[in-house]
């Protein structure tokens, strides 16, 4: 090794060091959504130059014309930092111009429920040619351990024609980039903790990068915590989420398990969450929705397999949730049946078609399998939210409904409660319902025959 190249690698790493230090190191975020959109907020907020790259020329307008398009984040904050200079585009030729990039892009599972990382590839590939040295690329996107190392970074390697290489502990070069994988970590519509208050856990490819990415994330996160590699980042983050995909299995099929025993579950949780230590209470629902939870453990569960290993908790706790909105429809079917009705040509009004309450997100919302399902038995189904005036299609659902005022409420057979929105008066919806479904536990508190918990 060269003392000259070692020198240009390390110098490297600490001229954007300085240029973070000093909140002159400019950030580029990739995917302006749900993910990227607040990390590009939070670094404007302090002071960083930020750009924002999208495919999605409709987010890109809306955000360079200061205007929102996710409910919980309000103009004034795309209006303050479009005076600070964020700006956002579709053209990655502004990549070169970057320090540091950071990737929030989708990772879905595809139709076979298996991985779909074309995201993160085609993410890479159009950053690669725009690649200089010094840079430090960041992967946010959850995803399996390996993503990192056997997809991220060979593409960047192979894409750009400079040779640059990413940095390595053995690395010689000082032609290289800096990567790391850090998980995002928030819990959309939670404003109990804030944002900079979640520690954010980063494993970088080498010692450098580690230390490049945790300095990055420092200037707007109170706490860093180092592991020792992408891959163990990965991996933490697919504990997390496996951790609460298993434990609302669990909670789902103990519900089922004491609706039959004449139980009710969510006094039970209650109950055992006053034990002051070894309990976490998790709550039953309708079945799992949003982008991560019913996602990102199959994305473990895949990887698996090349190791001859079959994740069999994660498997199991996909087969409960994946259940849970054929079991409500069959709790309104059979509490229509009480009243001598058939779910065929009844009227059935959906309160909330959000995954949980007080969000405007409906991906992966088991609302709309529940909607579907009862369209397939014959229901005549109404909904109501107030975050979603329409809904159209999407990657799995096709419906084309107009949510209906929240009136008359006489007039349905059946108001099934599935997103246990805030702003719903529930004694109202009660006292002028023939029939209340709740999923939530939402009128807990309320005495009524008419509430038949599910
Ligand atoms: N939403 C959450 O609460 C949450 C929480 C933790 C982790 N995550 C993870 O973060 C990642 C992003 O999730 P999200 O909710 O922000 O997704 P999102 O769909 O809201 O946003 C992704 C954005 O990426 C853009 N995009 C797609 N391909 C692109 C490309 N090649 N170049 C530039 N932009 C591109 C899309 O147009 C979209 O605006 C996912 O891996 C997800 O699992 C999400």
């Amino acid at each position: 090794m060269s003392t000259a190249t070692r020198v240009s690698s390390t110098a490297n790493a600490k001229d954007l060091r300085a240029r973070i230090e000093a909140r002159r190191a400019k950030v580029g975020i990739v995917g302006m959504g749900y993910v990227g959109l607040p990390l590009a907020l939070l670094f404007s907020e302090r002071e960083f130059p930020v750009t924002g790259f999208d495919i999605d020329a409709n987010k890109v307008n809306a955000l360079n014309s200061g205007k929102s398009y996710i409910y919980r984040i309000p103009e004034t904050e795309i209006a303050t930092a479009r005076e600070k200079n964020f700006n956002a585009t579709a053209d990655y030729s502004h990549a070169v111009d970057m320090d540091a990039i950071i990737i929030c892009v989708p990772t879905p599972l595809d139709e076979y429920r298996e991985p779909d990382l074309s995201y993160i590839q085609a993410t890479a590939k159009a950053i690669a040619p725009h690649l200089r040295a010094g840079q430090l690329i960041v992967l946010e996107s959850t995803t399996y351990p390996g993503t990192t190392e056997e997809v991220l970074i060979p593409i960047l390697e192979g894409g750009n024609n400079a040779g640059l290489t990413a940095a390595r502990e053995s690395s010689d070069s000082g032609n290289v980039f800096f990567v790391a994988f850090s998980p995002e970590r928030e819990d959309p519509g939670n404003d109990t903790v804030a944002r900079r208050d979640i520690p954010k856990v980063v494993g970088g490819l080498n010692s450098a990068s580690s230390e490049l990415a945790g300095a990055l994330y420092h200037s707007i996160f109170n706490r860093i915590v180092p592991v020792s590699s992408p891959a163990a980042a990965e991996m933490t983050k697919l504990l997390e989420n496996i951790y609460r995909c298993i434990n609302i299995a669990l909670v789902n099929e103990l519900k089922m398990l004491s609706l039959r025993m004449g139980i009710n579950i969510w006094e039970v949780i209650d109950a055992a969450a006053t034990k002051p230590f070894g309990f976490h209470p998790f709550y039953p629902g309708p079945g799992l929705g949003g982008h991560c939870i019913p996602v990102d453990p199959f994305y473990l569960s895949w990887k698996a397999k090349e190791f001859d290993f079959q994740a069999k908790f994660i498997e199991l706790a996909g087969e409960i949730n994946t259940y849970m909105p054929y079991h409500v429809v069959n709790s309104v079917a059979s509490a229509l049946n009480t009243s001598k009705k058939a779910l065929n040509g009844s009227k059935i009004l959906v309160l909330g078609l959000a995954y949980k309450k007080d969000i405007d997100d409906l991906r992966e919302s088991p609302s709309l399998t529940i909607i579907e399902e009862l369209q397939r038995r014959g229901a005549n189904v109404f909904y109501n939210d107030p975050y979603f005036p329409t809904v159209g299609r999407g990657r799995k659902y096709n419906l084309h409904m107009t949510c209906t005022p929240l009136e008359n409420l006489g007039q349905y057979d059946c108001v099934l409660i599935v997103t246990d929105h805030s702003d719903y008066d529930y004694q109202r919806i009660v006292r002028e319902s023939q029939l209340v479904v709740d999923t939530r536990n939402a009128t807990r508190g309320i005495q009524s025959e008419t509430i038949v918990h599910c």
